[in-house]
């Protein structure tokens, strides 16, 4: 039994959801059951999951109201769901778990034992330690965890080198002493946890536990190549110092792989269709705007993506936006080499520059609206 004073703690717990009508239910009676010690609220935060959350959660808080639902139109994703969970929370201490039986609420209140008998400001439920089992995770995933965790642990602040999860969906925290500092959090895809860590630069006494990861109860995991590219920006804006904003490296990444289709599709030109270089060239360079439109407008700009008819006038102008500098950079690159040094490479670098410049902040503005 917990020690007596925990009673005076309220304690909340988020649950983000999307699509998880039938795991909730079982997770909500195992929470209920081995929380009540504690002054206790689960609040789920659920992205419109249109398989009836919503109504079933909705009933379940009149009949008990230490459940609440916060819906949210539209999919705003895993972190941002996060956030807006610890923000409305009313707990001393809030913990975070997934809501498809993947973390055991068992574990929950182990990391909130574990949390107020040491007094860490921050427990985090790990899958990596020795005593963890994770049942739940393919061999590709753990690859991929345990690839994310090593290049984490290189970026974060020293005070943080014990940790073994940063990438976890479960963790505990105090909440007045995280608060001002989750406020702070903006991050696309699912690593919270790893964003959180960076702004707070090694100031939070930090703990861990072992978790049981288990299997899903039911449906399907929403990790995509949308969420591990996320998750590659966020490390590279760490890594400039929180400098570079997210959306102009992921606008710069996009851009270097069109320079790869430039060159493939000029090859292929030239080589299969028998093209001259100055005919090639133009299809080539349409080529590689056409692909980076389309990667940016699924990654870069996912949260604005185009669809439909507005999908081909958005090409349109970015081909229009892109032309543009085009000029510039053969005119800067020439006044460059004229005026300032005749270094061809650092001309054509002076050029190049003001095209990512141009490009970024004019598609920014008129193709995606930001
Ligand atoms: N509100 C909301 N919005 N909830 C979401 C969203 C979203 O866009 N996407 C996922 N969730 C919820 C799911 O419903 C589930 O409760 C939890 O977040 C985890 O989602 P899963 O789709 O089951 O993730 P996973 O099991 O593949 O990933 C696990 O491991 C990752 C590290 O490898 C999770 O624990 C992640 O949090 C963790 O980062
Ligand atoms: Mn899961």
């Amino acid at each position: 039994m917990p020690d007596i004073s925990i009673s005076n703690l309220r304690l909340s717990i988020v649950l983000p959801t999307f699509r998880e009508r039938e795991n909730i239910p079982q997770i909500v009676e195992q929470l209920f059951k081995l929380g009540s010690y504690y002054e206790l609220e689960i609040l789920i935060i659920d992205d419109d999951s249109r398989d009836g959350t919503f109504d079933f959660v909705k009933n379940l808080s009149i009949e008990d109201h230490r459940v609440r639902i916060i819906r949210r139109v539209g999919r705003s994703g895993l972190a941002s769901a996060i956030k807006e969970g610890f923000l409305n929370a009313t707990g001393d201490i809030v913990a975070l778990m997934d809501a498809d039986g993947q973390h055991q609420p068992v574990d929950v209140f182990k990391a909130i034992d574990y949390l107020i008998s040491n007094n860490y400001d921050l427990v985090i439920g790990s899958r990596f330690l020795e005593r963890a089992n994770i049942l739940g995770l393919s061999q590709r995933r753990v690859g991929g965890s345990s690839m994310a965790n090593y290049v984490a642990k290189l970026s974060l602040p020293k005070n943080y080198n014990h940790i073994t999860d940063y990438m976890s969906g479960c963790f505990v925290l105090r909440l007045n002493k995280c608060l001002p500092i989750i406020y702070k959090v903006d991050v696309n895809g699912f690593k919270f946890l790893y964003e959180f860590l960076a702004l707070t630069k090694g100031r939070l006494w930090v703990g861990e536990v072992p978790l049981s990861f288990q299997p899903r109860l039911h449906g399907t995991s929403k990790l995509d190549i949308s969420i591990v590219w996320d998750f590659m920006i966020s490390l590279l804006h760490t890594l400039s110092c929180r400098i570079l904003p997210r959306r102009a490296i992921s606008f710069a990444i996009v851009g270097l792989t069109g320079v790869g289709v430039q060159l493939v599709a000029t090859n292929i030109m030239m080589r299969f269709f028998l093209l001259t270089f100055k005919e090639a060239l133009p299809i080539a360079v349409i080529s590689a705007a056409t692909s980076n439109y389309l990667i940016n407008n699924a990654l870069t700009f996912r949260s604005k993506r185009l669809a439909g008819i507005s999908l081909l006038k958005g090409l349109l102008k970015f081909l229009l936006v892109a032309s543009f500098p085009v000029i510039a950079n053969v005119g800067l690159a020439t006044a460059f080499y004229n005026i300032v040094s005749e270094n061809e490479t650092w001309a054509q670098l002076a050029g190049i520059s003001i095209v990512f410049i141009w490009n970024y902040v004019a598609s920014s503005r008129f193709v995606w609206n930001t």
